[in-house]
């Protein structure tokens, strides 16, 4: 195969088609990978989970015998995919990890991920600057709520797939460096941040990764008024209502986790136990690298 292809380059459908038909040749999801020892997984283990997120932009994994404290593992395994450059966030623990659960007092209860809301399809740090984007993301499954909580994951490599399929011009849309517009969060008549614009796909330098920037929201974004951009994201709704098989709907259990390439997610309302100490708990790290596998480490 010619090595300069680009399979998402619109000028190489030859490349794209080549491409196109390995990644859904693969099944839609890949199976869970059992980690025994959570703070020592096995070569083995490390490597199915680089397949993983080779095929599918993510891999699930399941700590057999869940930590107290997971903290030190989650970061430990980051580092095996070279995912280190964590994302500065306020509401980040010591270990760099931000701990998600229902907050009713302080600064964090106005932002959704802290309350028992449903959050809808979006990959992490669209509303970021460009040059720093999240490009890995980890997600784990202390204590899954009492009911629902359920997470939707898609591959938006997928997602560029079905909207290229349909209509060329879409993808040409939605890589245009004003498609996607974050206006500024500005509260007491202060900027906090500034407005992002950017593209919702952008292809890494060396032509073979790809990046989405995305949130579902139709509030506090704002899409480039033309046709095929209009389209375009009506489309990528069309995409998350349908019953494509490459979507998942899963509800971690204790101990579950996702490592992505900050694939499209979503995760729906939910239940928390009455007793304070049974909420839902879950852990995050968010990354400036994308996954890759540090073979060396073992
Ligand atoms: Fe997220």
């Amino acid at each position: 195969m010619n090595t300069s292809a680009n399979p998402f380059s619109l000028y190489d459908d030859r490349a794209y088609r080549e491409w196109r038909a390995r990644k859904l040749a693969e099944p839609p999801q890949p199976p869970v990978v059992e980690i025994a020892d959570p703070a020592n997984p096995s070569a083995t283990d490390l490597a199915t989970l680089a397949r993983h997120c080779e095929h599918h932009n993510f891999a699930l994994f399941r700590f057999c015998e869940p930590p107290a404290d997971p903290q030190p593992a989650l970061r430990q395994l980051g580092l095996h995919f070279g995912l280190n450059d964590l994302d500065a966030n306020l509401c980040a623990e010591d270990s760099g990890l931000t701990e998600i659960t229902v907050k009713d007092t302080g600064t964090d209860n106005r932002y959704i991920p802290y309350t028992d809301r449903p959050i809808g399809w979006h990959t992490d740090g669209y509303y970021n600057p460009m040059h720093q984007q999240i490009h890995g993301m980890l997600l784990y499954c202390h204590r899954p709520a009492m009911e629902g909580g359920v997470n939707g994951l898609l591959d938006h490599e997928i997602a560029y797939i079905r909207l290229r399929d349909q209509n060329p011009e879409w993808i040409r849309a939605l890589m245009a460096p004003d498609a996607f517009t974050i206006p500024p969060n500005i509260e007491g008549g202060m900027e906090i941040r500034p407005a992002t614009v950017g593209p919702v796909f952008t292809v890494s330098p060396d032509g073979r990764h790809l990046h989405m920037r995305y949130s579902a929201r139709s509030r506090n974004v704002e899409w480039k008024d033309d046709t095929a951009t209009r389209e375009a994201a009506a489309a990528l709704l069309e995409l998350f209502a349908s019953d494509d098989p490459f979507i998942l709907e899963r509800r971690l259990a204790a101990g579950e986790g996702v490592i992505s390439n900050n694939i499209l997610h979503r995760r729906s309302g939910f239940t928390d136990s009455p007793d304070p100490a049974r909420k839902r708990v879950y852990f995050r790290a968010r990354y400036h690298d994308r996954v890759r596998y540090i073979h060396d480490t073992q």
